[in-house]
């Protein structure tokens, strides 16, 4: 007898599933990555899994988050500026915008923005958070096939959240880049704690939906709630609905035909809704265990470290020949000395802005 689940994975259409935390999300998520690779010459999808927490496991390895400049560069201003709260935004996706075309490798782009860092607020916001990642050590300038992505990709690795986030938005452009340019099909994407890209305001999320249907590409992508917002666009791809929060589920049970008694599932337990099938099942999705703990991966990428980067602010070389190092002061300046000593820093900025920065020779031209 056909399965619940052949029916879902043969399915046209992408799957959402919503679930509190401890209602059997990632549980369900890697029953369905092992059926895939159980029965691979049934449905011939290989996953890609982007493995928040670092719980998942596959036959095909797990990978070290690693970002290849080449796959992810025209994403790069409009993910790095989503990173950045408010108008700045704008400014950050400008400052990228200006270069991506102009370098080749992300040692170079950062190069780049550190040579406008100080005067721009774009290029500092960018060169931040392009910072984070190479602490996080995950940024290349080498070209990665996309058979690196194959299995599991744990980002449980990157201990900073935000660097993260921003890793897992930046995959989902790399993965999406990969398959549009056709160099990746017949891939199952599951993406455990998509929710994690509402800072995104999960746009890259419902433009990777819309955009891979044609391609032989099923997304499975977990979230904690419903978001209202992104309600009609969610709730039209095959759903598995574990327990949710009993307001959301009120407020969108009418709206959307949703089952009675969801908040009440046990976990493990679900209401199924396959688009071929039109119609809602309850199914109770056999245990399967996780993975415990991370395990020991390291990049076999050559990355890019933080230290390789020059340092816009040119160290005196005197400083290093001082003979005799000054002793820190005790003396406390009095609120006048302070007010003073600042209008003379800024003055002093002020005027160092008006110097040319060195290597503004080598900047590049405006589009
Ligand atoms: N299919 C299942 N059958 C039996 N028990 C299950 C099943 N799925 C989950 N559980 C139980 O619920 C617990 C939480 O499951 P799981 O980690 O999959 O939930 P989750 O929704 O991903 O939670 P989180 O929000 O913490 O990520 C598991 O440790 C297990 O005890
Ligand atoms: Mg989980």
């Amino acid at each position: 007898m056909k399965k619940w689940y052949d029916d879902l994975i043969a399915s046209r259409n992408h799957t959402v599933i919503f679930g509190t935390t401890g209602s059997g999300k990632s549980t369900t998520l890697q029953f369905l990555i092992n059926v895939l690779e159980e029965h691979y010459a049934r449905y011939g999808l290989k996953p890609i899994v982007l493995d928040w927490c670092g719980e998942h496991y596959s036959k095909y390895g797990i990978k070290y988050p690693v970002i290849s400049y080449a796959a992810v560069r025209e994403y790069l201003p409009s993910v790095l500026a989503a990173s950045v709260i408010g108008s700045s935004g704008i400014a950050t996706a400008a400052a990228v915008r200006d270069l991506i075309y102009e370098v080749d490798t992300f040692s170079r782009l950062i190069e780049c923005l550190q040579l406008h860092a100080s005067r721009d607020i774009g290029a500092k916001a960018a060169i931040d958070r392009l910072k984070a990642l190479m602490y996080a050590d995950v940024l290349t300038d080498v070209e990665l096939e996309p058979e690196y992505y194959i299995g599991v990709i744990d980002l449980s690795v990157i201990k900073d959240v935000e660097a993260r986030r921003l890793t897992m938005a930046l995959l989902l452009a790399v993965i999406y880049n990969f398959i549009i340019d056709k160099k990746l099909s017949n891939v199952a994407v599951f993406i455990d704690e998509a929710f994690t890209l509402y800072r995104y305001n999960l746009q890259i999320v419902i433009e990777a939906l819309q955009a891979v249907r044609k391609y032989n590409v099923k997304l499975f992508l977990v979230f904690q709630n419903i978001p209202v917002d992104y309600a009609d666009e969610l709730l039209s791809h095959n759903v598995i609905l574990h327990r949710i929060p009993e307001p959301a589920y009120v407020e969108l049970r009418y709206r959307r035909a949703l089952p009675g008694n969801a908040p009440k599932l046990k976990p493990g337990e679900a209401y199924v809704y396959i688009d071929e099938r039109a119609k809602w099942v309850h199914v109770k999705i056999p245990p399967t265990e996780l993975r415990k703990g991370s395990v020991d991966i390291k990049s076999t990428v050559p990355t890019i470290r933080v230290k390789a980067v020059p340092s816009i602010v040119p160290v005196p070389q005197q400083a290093a020949t001082q003979s005799t190092p000054q002793q820190p002061s005790v003396k406390f300046m009095t609120a006048d000395e302070v007010l003073k000593m600042l209008r003379k820093q800024i003055k002093r900025g002020e005027e160092e802005l008006e110097q040319p920065i060195p290597g503004e020779d080598i900047e590049v031209e405006v589009e």
